[in-house]
């Protein structure tokens, strides 16, 4: 049901944690079956230096969240938010159909981090 790549990042999942100090830190939740994920990240010049999560919920947010934080890491923001359900799906070599909707859960908070992000660095300028 799962590919290798999914199943991988499900039971190693990377970069786990909270940063100490974020740029942004925003939470995000599916309200169709409440699983959430919250998001930290560490922005210098324009660029993802940092990612952590947490993730309460299924295999699939899990593995989502975690090939997603690799995809971030390093990026500019314009780049990151060309990150989307699914080039997240497809890193992972595809999802089961009825499982495609989890990859929303990554996406989602990457884009809501970047633009909350913005919206801060607007009003202190
Ligand atoms: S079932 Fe909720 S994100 Fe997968």
């Amino acid at each position: 049901m799962y590919t290798e790549k999914v199943m991988d990042h499900f039971n190693n999942p990377r970069n786990i944690g909270i940063i100490e100090e974020p740029s942004v830190i925003i939470q995000v939740g599916d309200p169709d079956c409440g699983d959430t994920l919250l998001l930290s990240l560490k922005i210098k010049k324009e660029k993802i230096v940092d990612v952590k999560y947490k993730i309460y919920g299924c295999g699939a947010a899990v593995a989502t969240s975690s090939i997603a934080s690799e995809m971030a890491m390093g990026k500019t923001l314009n780049n990151a938010l060309k990150i989307t359900d699914d080039s997240i799906a497809k890193a992972l070599g595809g999802l089961p159909e009825e499982k495609r909707h989890c990859s929303n859960l990554a996406a989602s908070a990457l884009r809501g981090a970047i633009n909350e992000y913005r919206k801060s660095n607007l009003k202190k300028a």
